[in-house]
């Protein structure tokens, strides 16, 4: 039976995050170019996006580059910033005819301005959409979000729009550049290692996290439904016991 037949339709995880990573570890294997492994990785984030729109997952987020990779050689940054922009400008019009929005978060003041130029118009042209969003985390840094956010609400207590117990965990969410979508439920990284690299440190605190050996450019459907099979089959707790987590199943069923 394919993982896909596998999944309960019914509980489909409502926001996926994924860090997309092993593309130039796969390009050296075939002896390629670091930069030939994106391009490839590209072609994964397209059968990504389809694979999730199937299942109607709401948002899907995917950490396409994050503040530290600007630290790259020069030519691999400027490749990616370049496959960016074609990236988006093809996909268009097939996100619009999928109804996919394009999302995008990150400081994106650092980007070149003509890959600024391309996400924007494709995030404006996809705004007509009303399906799942797919949401770009482009030079983003998930301590620079948090601090970003804490100096946002310093200015608030300065200017008296807010007093000291109005700080909240719903305050805090509301100064990050998620505040507009719920938190993931499951986190998947391809390319075998086991960290976060400052992605959505916030945002993950109750997600399922699953790791995989796979390099983003073999990752397809399977790969993806796979990862959905195994987060269906865990119990997500937070902090309560099993039993009551069984319990309150039931009475919901009732
Ligand atoms: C992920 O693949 C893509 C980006 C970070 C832009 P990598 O380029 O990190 O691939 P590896 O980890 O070197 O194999
Ligand atoms: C994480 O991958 C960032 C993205 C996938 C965009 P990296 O390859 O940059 O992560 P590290 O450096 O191995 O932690
Ligand atoms: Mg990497």
């Amino acid at each position: 039976m394919s993982y896909f037949d596998q999944i309960d339709k019914n509980r489909i995880p409502e926001h996926i995050a994924i860090i997309m990573d092993g593309n130039g570890r796969w390009a050296k294997r075939q002896g390629l170019d670091r930069t030939e492994g994106h391009k490839e990785g590209l072609a994964a984030v397209k059968r990504t996006i389809e694979a999730a729109s199937k299942l109607n997952a709401s948002y899907v987020t995917l950490y396409t580059f994050s503040l530290e990779n600007w630290k790259r050689p020069k030519e691999e940054v400027d490749a990616l910033m370049m496959l960016m922009i074609k990236a988006v400008a093809d996909e268009t019009a097939n996100m619009i005819e999928n109804n996919v929005q394009l999302k995008a978060i990150g400081n994106l003041d650092m980007l070149p301005p003509k890959t600024r130029a391309a996400l924007d118009k494709c995030i404006e042209d996809t705004s007509v959409s009303t399906g799942p969003s797919i949401i770009l985390a482009l030079s983003y840094s998930s301590k620079w979000e948090l601090a970003n956010a804490a100096k946002e609400i310093a200015v608030e207590l300065k200017n008296g729009k807010i007093k000291e117990e109005d700080i909240n965990e719903d305050l805090m969410a509301a100064h990050l550049t998620t505040k507009a979508f719920p938190d993931p439920d499951l986190l998947i990284r391809t390319g075998g290692e086991l960290r976060i690299s400052n992605f959505l440190l916030w945002q993950l605190a109750y997600a399922e996290f699953y790791f995989t050996d796979e390099l983003w450019p073999e990752f397809n459907g399977e790969s993806l439904y796979k990862a959905i099979v195994d987060y269906q089959n865990r119990e997500r707790r937070y902090g309560k016991t099993s039993e009551q987590i069984s319990t309150e199943r039931k009475q919901e069923i009732n």
